[in-house]
C-alpha cells in the first residue's frame, strides 16, 4: 500500500517547473499551432464513448509528464488491488466492491462468495416480474402500482439519475417517485395523487439510521394506515408486509423497525452509498425501467472496467480524466469543476457526481494520517445545457476565476432538438475557450456602428477572457439508431467512478470512507434527542 507523497516524485518537480508558462498559456493558441490537435487529443471506449481534451491547457510535453507521475505513483499497483479485491478502504478495513455487481472480479474478500452479488441480482429481478405482472399485491388485494423510494444521498441520487436519463420523454413501467428530504413537503407531494392500496414503499437506507429516511418511513407507515382505515383496516403487520420492502446492510434494524426478512434486499459492507446503485439501491430504477435496461447499464460499467483495468494510461479514459484534474487543481489553480450535460435526462447528473467526487475525495489527511500538501477534490457543480447558458455562463466568459468543464454530449438522434444540443454544446466549448481579444472587440463595435470614441470606450466591456479548460465526453450508441442509452450511462457514470479512484490514489487519500459527514449526521441525531429530554 506505501506510496511515495505525490510531490516526492521526479514528476511532480518536473511539472511544477513548467506550470508558470501554462497558467498564462492561451489555449487557443495550441489549436494555431497544430491544426491536428482535434484528433490527436481525442480518445474514445468501444466506439461508443469519445473524450476529447484538446481544449485543455496542456500539449504533450505536461502530458507525458503527468503520465510519468502517474506510473511513479504506482497507480498500475492500485488499480490491481482495486480489482483484487484488496482492502483499498484503509480506514474501514474494506475492500470495494461495487465493480462486483457488474463485473465478476475473481477474489473480492469482503464478500462471503461472488454468489451474494449474484443472488441479489436475481432477487431483485424476480421482485420486479411479479410487480411487472400485477402479482404483487397490498393490503387490500390489489395490484400494486406505484413506488415510492424513500433514501437519501447515495440511496436516492444513482436510482434517480438511472430512471430519469432512461427514461426520458418516456412512461416509466410503474409510477415511480423519490423522496428524499425531511422536510414533510416532499412526501406530501409525492403521495398527493397516489392510492394507498396500489403504493409500495422502498426504504432505501445503507445504514438504516438515517434521520432524514427513517422520518419519512414513519410518515409513510402513518399515509398507509390512514389511508387503509376506508377500506376496514388493515392490520400493522400487514400494512408493513405488503407495502414496504427495505434495501440494506443494516438487516437487524430494519427488522426491528418492521420489515420482513423476504423483503429485506440486502446490501454488502463493501459497496459504499455513492456507488450503490449497481447493488440492491438500483432497486427502484429496476422496477421503473425494466431489467433489460438495468442489465444494459451493469454492462456499460463493465466495459469501462474492463477499459480502467486493461488500457495504457497514455488511452486510459479515467486515467487522463483524473490527470488533467489534478493538473487544473495543482498546477493551473482551478478550483472547480463545471458538469455540463446537454441532456434533460442528464439533469441529476451534476447532482450525482457531487456525490461521487466531493464525498470521494473531499478529505486532507494521507493514508500515513498526515495533511496532504495539496489540493483534493474540485468543488463540482452544473446543469443542464442550454439552461446553463442562460444562467451562470456569463460568469465562465467574463467573470474572474476560471473554471474546468466537462461538457457531456449524448447522441439523441438526427431531429432539430438533438442536433441544436450538439451544436450549442460545441459552440459553448469553442467560444468559452477562444474568447474576444480587445482588437476583435473593437471591430465587432464598428460593425455596430460605433465611433472610434465609443468603441475604444465599450471594447473592455466586450472583450471576453474565455481561456476556460474543458473536457467534452460524447456518448453514442453502436446499434442501428447510434442514440445513447442505459448502456452509455452506465459507461458514463463508471468512467467518473474510476477517475474519482486514480485521483484518490494520487492524492493518496482514502475515497471510499465519509468520516466527516458523518458527524454532522451524529450531531442531528444528538441534539434531537436533547431536545426530546427537555
Ligand atoms: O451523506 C452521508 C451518507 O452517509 C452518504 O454516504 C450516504 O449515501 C447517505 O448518507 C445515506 O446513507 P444511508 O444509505 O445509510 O441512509
Amino acid at each position: 500500500m506505501y506510496r511515495s507523497p505525490l510531490n516526492t516524485l521526479p514528476a511532480w518537480q518536473v511539472l511544477q517547473t513548467l506550470a508558470p508558462a501554462y497558467r498564462t498559456l492561451r489555449i487557443a493558441d495550441l489549436f494555431t499551432n497544430d491544426p491536428e490537435r482535434g484528433s490527436k487529443f481525442s480518445f474514445d471506449v468501444c466506439g461508443t464513448v469519445q473524450l476529447d481534451i484538446s481544449r485543455q491547457a496542456v500539449d504533450n510535453t505536461i502530458l507525458q509528464a503527468l503520465l510519468e507521475l502517474a506510473q511513479q505513483s504506482n497507480l498500475a499497483e492500485g488499480i490491481k488491488q482495486f480489482f483484487a479485491g484488496e482492502k483499498i478502504n484503509f480506514t474501514e478495513q474494506r475492500s470495494v466492491s461495487h465493480i462486483l455487481a457488474r463485473h465478476y472480479a475473481p477474489s473480492v474478500s469482503d464478500l462471503a462468495s461472488k454468489d451474494d452479488a449474484y443472488d441479489l441480482q436475481q432477487k431483485m429481478f424476480l421482485f420486479a416480474k411479479r410487480l411487472h405482472t400485477g402479482r404483487l399485491v397490498g393490503a387490500t388485494g390489489k395490484p400494486l402500482k406505484t413506488v415510492v423510494n424513500i433514501g437519501i444521498g447515495g440511496s436516492d441520487l444513482g436510482p434517480r439519475l438511472l430512471v430519469e436519463a432512461v427514461m426520458a420523454g418516456q412512461r416509466p413501467l410503474v409510477t415511480m417517485r423519490f423522496v428524499a428530504n425531511i422536510d414533510p413537503t416532499e412526501l406530501a407531494e409525492a403521495l398527493l395523487d397516489l392510492n394507498p392500496e396500489e403504493t409500495l414503499f422502498i426504504l432505501s437506507s445503507k445504514s438504516f439510521t438515517t434521520q432524514e429516511t427513517l422520518t419519512n418511513a414513519q410518515t409513510a407507515r402513518l399515509w398507509l394506515a390512514e389511508g387503509l382505515s376506508a377500506s376496514g383496516g388493515q392490520t400493522t403487520e400487514t400494512i408493513l408486509n405488503k407495502h414496504f420492502v427495505a434495501v440494506t446492510q443494516n438487516s437487524e434494524a430494519a427488522k426491528a423497525w418492521g420489515i420482513h426478512t423476504d423483503n429485506i434486499f440486502a446490501l454488502p459492507a463493501s459497496v459504499g452509498g455513492r456507488f450503490s446503485v449497481w447493488s440492491g439501491v438500483g432497486l427502484p430504477a429496476i422496477l421503473a425501467i425494466g431489467e433489460d435496461n438495468f442489465r444494459a447499464f451493469l454492462a456499460g460499467g463493465a466495459a469501462i472496467d474492463k477499459h480502467f483495468s486493461e488500457t495504457p494510461f497514455a488511452h486510459n479514459l479515467p486515467v487522463l480524466m483524473a490527470l488533467l484534474t489534478l493538473w487544473n487543481t495543482q498546477f493551473l489553480s482551478i478550483e472547480s469543476l463545471a458538469i455540463l450535460p446537454y441532456a434533460y435526462g442528464l439533469r441529476s447528473f451534476p447532482t450525482y457526481l457531487q456525490q461521487l467526487e466531493m464525498e470521494s475525495n473531499g478529505k486532507s489527511v494521507s493514508y500515513e494520517g498526515k495533511p496532504v500538501a495539496w489540493h483534493t477534490a474540485q468543488i463540482v457543480w452544473g446543469l443542464t445545457g442550454t439552461n446553463g447558458q442562460h444562467a451562470f455562463h456569463q460568469l465562465l466568459y467574463q467573470g474572474t476565476r476560471r473554471c474546468a468543464l466537462d461538457f457531456i454530449v449524448p447522441n439523441m438522434g438526427q431531429d432539430a432538438a438533438a442536433q441544436a444540443l450538439r451544436i450549442n454544446a460545441k459552440a459553448q466549448a469553442q467560444a468559452l475557450m477562444a474568447g474576444r481579444s480587445l482588437e476583435q472587440a473593437k471591430v465587432l463595435l464598428h460593425q455596430k456602428g460605433n465611433s472610434d470614441e465609443e468603441a475604444d470606450k465599450l471594447a473592455p466591456h466586450y472583450m471576453i477572457a474565455g481561456n476556460q479548460p474543458s473536457n467534452t465526453l460524447t456518448l453514442a450508441h453502436i446499434g442501428s439508431d447510434k442514440r445513447w442509452g442505459a448502456g452509455e450511462l452506465g459507461q458514463l457514470v463508471a468512467l467518473y467512478e474510476h477517475k474519482t479512484f486514480v485521483l484518490g490514489w494520487l492524492w493518496g487519500i482514502n475515497s471510499f470512507d465519509q468520516f466527516g459527514v458523518e458527524l454532522g449526521k451524529q450531531m442531528a441525531r444528538e441534539m434531537a434527542y436533547e431536545q426530546a429530554l427537555t
